[in-house]
This record gives structure tokens, C-alpha cells and sequence, in this order.
């Protein structure tokens, strides 16, 4: 679909019905309940999930849990943003750029695993600052503070 519009889960049913081998379903999958959509509207075999994934690796696991009907304990904060650290680490570490340069990569990562919490905008519009790791690490430290002043771990 290129981006555009929502996946066509007809097409995805229609190549089901129509061959032997195992059709993974895509597109729009962003949690439990769309990726059940999927399985239920396809019949697939399997799901890839893409841009659900930004900000979120943790995706994968919930929706793991939950299709098994097993107990999942949402990451805290803390961890999310240890995470999210640790994928800026790896980018600045497998870039062949400067970490100045590699930051330009990697800031969009830092922005989307702040989505959702209280100030959230200000936040993002300062990852697209963030120039070196050790300001990325600042930066999520005061995130984590500004947000146990209002009682959200
Ligand atoms: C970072 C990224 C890279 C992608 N690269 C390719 C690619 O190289 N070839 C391709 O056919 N689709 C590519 N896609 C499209 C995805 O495979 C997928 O079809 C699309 O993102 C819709 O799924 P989503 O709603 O889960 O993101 C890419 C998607 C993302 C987010």
C-alpha cells in the first residue's frame, strides 16, 4: 500500500485461499487486538510487524503473551529508556559515520520510545537535538524524573 490508506487485508485473505505455502499478514499491525484482526480477517500463518515496532521492540513480546494467553507485565520506564539507550548504543556502534553524524539516525529512535507520557512533545523536539550518546543519556534521565514528579514509573 505504500504507506497510504490502510493494509488490504482481502488481498492477504485471497492469497491465503489461493496458496500452499505459509502467508505472513502485514500492515497496520500496532498491538494485541490488530494483530488478532489479522490472524481472524486472513487466516495467516504468521504476522511481521514494522512500523508498530518504532519505540516499541517490546511489542513483540506482549503480543507473544497475550496470544498465548499468558500474563504480560508492560516495561516500566526505566527500562524502556535503558532500551532505548542501548538501540542508540548499537546504531552509534555499527555506523560507519561519526557519532555526531550517526546521532542524526539514531535521535528519531530516542523520540518515539518517549511517545505517549506527560510532555512528551517538548521531549521529542529535543531528541532531534541530541548530538552524542552521553546527551541521549541526560536527556533520558530527566525524562524519567519529569515523569516520577507526576507519579508515572
Ligand atoms: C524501516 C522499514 C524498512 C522497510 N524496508 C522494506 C524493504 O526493504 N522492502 C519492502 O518491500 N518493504 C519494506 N518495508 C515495508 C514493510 O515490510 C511493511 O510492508 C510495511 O511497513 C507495512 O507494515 P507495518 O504497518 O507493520 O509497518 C519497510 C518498512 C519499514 C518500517
Amino acid at each position: 500500500m505504500f504507506y497510504s490508506g490502510e493494509s488490504d487485508v482481502n488481498v492477504i485473505k485471497a492469497v491465503k485461499e489461493a496458496v500452499g505455502v505459509p502467508v505472513i499478514g502485514n500492515g497496520d499491525i500496532t498491538d494485541f487486538s490488530s494483530c488478532r484482526e489479522m490472524y481472524e480477517r486472513t487466516g495467516c500463518d504468521l504476522v511481521m510487524i514494522g512500523r508498530g515496532s518504532y519505540g516499541n521492540p517490546f511489542i513483540f513480546e506482549e503480543i507473544a503473551a497475550k496470544l498465548h494467553g499468558e500474563d504480560y507485565a508492560p516495561p516500566t520506564l526505566e527500562e524502556k529508556m535503558r532500551v532505548m539507550l542501548e538501540h542508540i548504543g548499537l546504531i552509534l556502534e555499527l555506523s560507519e559515520k561519526c557519532e555526531e553524524l550517526a546521532m542524526h539516525e539514531a535521535r528519531k529512535h530516542a523520540a518515539w520510545y518517549m511517545n505517549g507520557y506527560y510532555g512528551s512533545a517538548k521531549f521529542r523536539g529535543r531528541c532531534y537535538q541530541l548530538s552524542s550518546y552521553a546527551e541521549a543519556k541526560a536527556l533520558a534521565a530527566e525524562f524519567i524524573d519529569l515523569q516520577r514528579e507526576r507519579g508515572i514509573n
